[in-house]
């Protein structure tokens, strides 16, 4: 296959880099000081492209990559790539769900655990001496909540199944009830917060979901409630969540994923009831590797002639 050439824009697993140079002939844009030069030059020759992070895949790439074939994202959110715009040419792109949903469902239930025993502060606490004048405030019990999950998708139920075992009541909210599910589905959003204790936000990102946690779901959460977010930080309001934070309107967050990244808002640093982390849902060492090795498959099966293993729908 290396008479195959195959962009990679970003360094994104260091065994499926190695994997993918060892098979093809790999192209690194991230390396390249002029990128629009090295696109120039070999686009035209480019058949798979493997892409993630915020880069993605936008329609101006695409277009630049005339030969392109597939476009195999490392993610499984791909609201950075053109489907759309890909699909008209007949692109096919890949994404890698299932290896990670369990790391990211445990990072969510250790943010509740976090706000909700405020773990941060009592850890800053100690680090800073000050247990030697008192114990720390006491916290409130995660057992028995009623737990709202905004998105039963793979990661939604990963939640509710650790959920359970906080003897949680659970209630879900999207656009459209899930055949099977076991759970209580309740379409709106306002409607699902105003029960809920802690909301879970799992939908995908997108123009679909964007704001779709705004003023009136999070004051519906109110001062007593805990939103945790490990989807997209497009999915929530985030002025109106912090604005909400600062006020003492909203009880906790718990935030993995945030509207600007690599940046956090600066209002929220010094807040105690919020605990904030940089976008490791899926940042283990096993779920990366399996990962990486999802978008190696995809394009090997593609180039072989073979199914994709993870098509996106
Ligand atoms: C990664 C993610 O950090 O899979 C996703 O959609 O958000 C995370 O697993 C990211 O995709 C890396 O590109």
């Amino acid at each position: 296959m290396k008479d195959v050439e195959v962009l990679a824009t970003v360094p994104f697993e260091p065994n499926a880099i190695t994997g993918l140079d060892s098979a093809y002939r790999l192209h690194r844009l991230w390396e390249a000081e002029d990128k629009e030069r090295l696109l120039a030059e070999i686009g035209p020759r480019i058949r798979g492209l493997a892409t993630g992070f915020s880069v993605g895949a936008p329609a101006a790439l695409i277009d630049s990559l005339p030969s392109l074939e597939i476009i195999a994202n490392f993610g499984v959110g791909y609201e950075k790539v053109d489907v759309a715009h890909a699909r008209g040419k007949g692109i096919p792109v890949t994404n890698t769900p299932d290896v990670l949903t369990d790391d990211v469902a445990d990072l969510a239930i250790a943010l509740w655990l976090m706000t909700s025993r405020r773990l941060g502060a009592a850890e800053r606490y100690l680090r800073a001496g000050k247990w030697r004048g008192g114990a720390f405030p006491l916290a409130t019990s995660t057992e028995g909540r009623k737990v709202g999950i905004l998105g039963m998708g793979r990661i939604g139920q990963a939640i509710a199944r650790r959920a359970r075992l906080f003897n949680a009541e659970i209630r879900y909210s999207q656009p459209r009830r899930r055949n099977g599910a076991d759970f209580p589905h309740i379409a709106d959003p306002v409607a699902l917060a105003a029960w809920a204790d802690v909301l879970f936000v799992a939908t995908p990102g997108g123009e679909a979901t964007r704001g779709l946690v705004d003023s009136r779901v999070i004051d519906a959460l109110g001062p007593t409630g805990t939103l945790i977010n490990i989807a997209r930080g497009s999915v929530v309001d985030e002025p109106a969540l912090v604005r909400a934070l600062l006020e003492g309107r909203l009880g906790a967050a718990g935030l993995d994923v945030f509207a600007d990244e690599p940046r956090a808002p600066e209002a929220l640093l010094s807040l105690d009831n919020v605990v904030l982390l940089p976008h490791v849902g899926s940042a283990t060492v096993e779920t990366r590797r399996a990962m990486g090795q999802l978008v190696v498959d995809n394009l090997a099966a593609h180039f072989a002639g073979r199914p994709l293993l993870t098509p996106v729908p």
